[in-house]
């Protein structure tokens, strides 16, 4: 019998959706939904109308014991439809994961333009946990570059493709396009969840975004930092298991899942919370970046246009990073180094002086990576003298880079301690 994926904080079974797209692999979807509950999934199967045309949402149920959801207004009482018109929400925050099989051309392509018209799609855009897809359609159709784009988006995403196969298509041609196995699509699935446990038992306290610093009632100092970044590290690491205090200077993102959002305005504020919040941290990354100066006196009333010129004197903010780098007890320390140039001196000086154990550096001011992008290139300066070039990814890619770095340090650094 084999063991059950259990979630960290219950005993209950991990959850997942398996979502069937219309093709004629979508039959083979009821032998990954026997794969899936074998691997002890409890499995929720949402089909869309396409789908029904291959294959009886009667097959699924009998497999999952559970009602198949086949429409975005599916019931007939009045009372049931109302109640079925927000059920994607209650699917999309119940769930661990989704899965998709066979994911469709078309799919794909709603998928990646984010459109919500029937309950795959709109659960789809509420669910904020990993994400499988596998595709299968004539090769042809998977070798297109509409729809090559459409994976190049959804691997951005983080979503983890598992690639068709090559062989005869029920269309007659030969070459990639066939489902892959579903024994191979359900340990895809139990990979995703498990790799993401790494951090069980740790508790990661992360800054993010910029700090705004009041000039007057109602002008502020601040930068072009997004918080894209500290926000992916949030979510990696909250998936990973771990559980994650997110310090956030004002940015317009939703909160990751299981996260704690403490929002902050000023570089004082993110100080206090910081320290407020450090007792049970076992790793703390400073991602945010925080104003160096501030105006120590703010006026209460608006700064009047009575003078040709301006001068204001601004005092320095503290540097939390230095500040934890000071106050290190066993906590591993990372902190970020953005930077115009000389990118490996300053992350290496900053790694130095602030006495962290790992510096995430990036080169900002170029136009299609740092601060607002998705994307990011950063380069790595860590404790063991390494500095290492990390490939341009996602920011949610490079997220889990950064931690799978961290979780080597940290080994590194205590079987050091332990004299192994
Ligand atoms: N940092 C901080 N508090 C500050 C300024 C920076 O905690 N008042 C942290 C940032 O969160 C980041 C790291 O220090 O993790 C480096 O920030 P950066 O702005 O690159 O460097 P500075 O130390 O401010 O130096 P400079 O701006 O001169 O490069």
């Amino acid at each position: 019998m084999p063991a059950e994926p259990q979630d960290a904080e219950t005993t209950k079974p991990q959850r997942v959706v398996l979502g069937v797209a219309g093709g004629i692999a979508a039959y083979k979807a009821a032998e990954l939904c026997r794969a899936l509950i074998q691997r002890g999934f409890a499995v929720q199967v949402v089909m869309t109308a396409a789908a029904e045309e291959f294959i009886r949402p009667l097959t699924f149920a009998a497999l999952t014991g559970r009602k198949v959801i086949t429409g975005l207004f599916s019931s007939s009482s009045s009372e049931d439809t109302l109640s079925s018109a927000v059920e994607h929400i209650g699917v999309a925050q119940e769930n661990d994961l989704l899965v998709v099989a066979p994911a469709t051309a078309d799919l794909l392509a709603r998928f990646a333009h984010g459109l919500a018209d029937d309950f795959l799609s709109t659960m789809y855009l509420a669910f904020t946990g990993p994400v499988v897809l596998a595709p299968a359609m004539n090769t042809n159709m998977w070798l297109h570059a509409a729809t090559q784009a459409n994976l190049e988006v959804l691997r951005a995403r983080r979503h983890r493709i598992v690639e068709p196969e090559d062989g005869f298509l029920a269309c007659g041609m030969v070459g990639p396009g066939r489902l892959a196995d579903p024994e191979v699509i359900a340990d895809a699935v139990a990979a995703e969840l498990n790799r993401r446990r790494d951090l069980e038992g740790e508790v990661v306290l992360i800054t993010a975004g910029p700090t705004q610093e009041p000039l007057d009632p109602v002008r502020f100092l601040s930068n072009r930092s997004s918080g894209k970044m500290g926000y992916a590290l949030a979510a990696a690491a909250a998936e990973r298991g771990a559980r994650v205090i997110l310090v956030s200077g004002p940015v317009q993102l939703p909160a990751p899942r299981n996260v704690k959002v403490v929002p902050v305005r000023t570089a004082n504020e993110m100080r206090t919370e910081v320290f407020e919040n450090l007792d049970s941290a076992t790793i703390v990354i400073k991602a945010a970046a925080v104003a160096d100066f501030h105006l120590a006196n703010v006026p209460h009333q608006k700064i009047k246009k009575t003078a040709a010129r301006l001068s204001l004197e601004l005092d320095p903010t503290p540097d939390i990073l230095a500040e934890l780098g000071r106050n290190k007890r066993d906590f591993l320390l990372i902190g970020f180094a953005a930077e115009t140039e000389n990118l490996e001196g300053e992350a290496k000086r900053k790694l130095e002086t602030k006495n962290c154990d790992m510096i995430v550096g990036n080169l900002v001011g170029g136009d299609d990576v740092g601060f607002e992008s998705d994307q990011n290139e950063v380069a790595l300066a860590l404790r063991t003298g390494e500095f290492l070039k990390l490939p341009r990814a996602s920011k949610r890619e490079l997220a889990d880079e950064i931690l799978d770095h961290a979780l080597n340090l940290r080994q590194g650094l205590s079987s050091k301690a332990h004299g192994r």
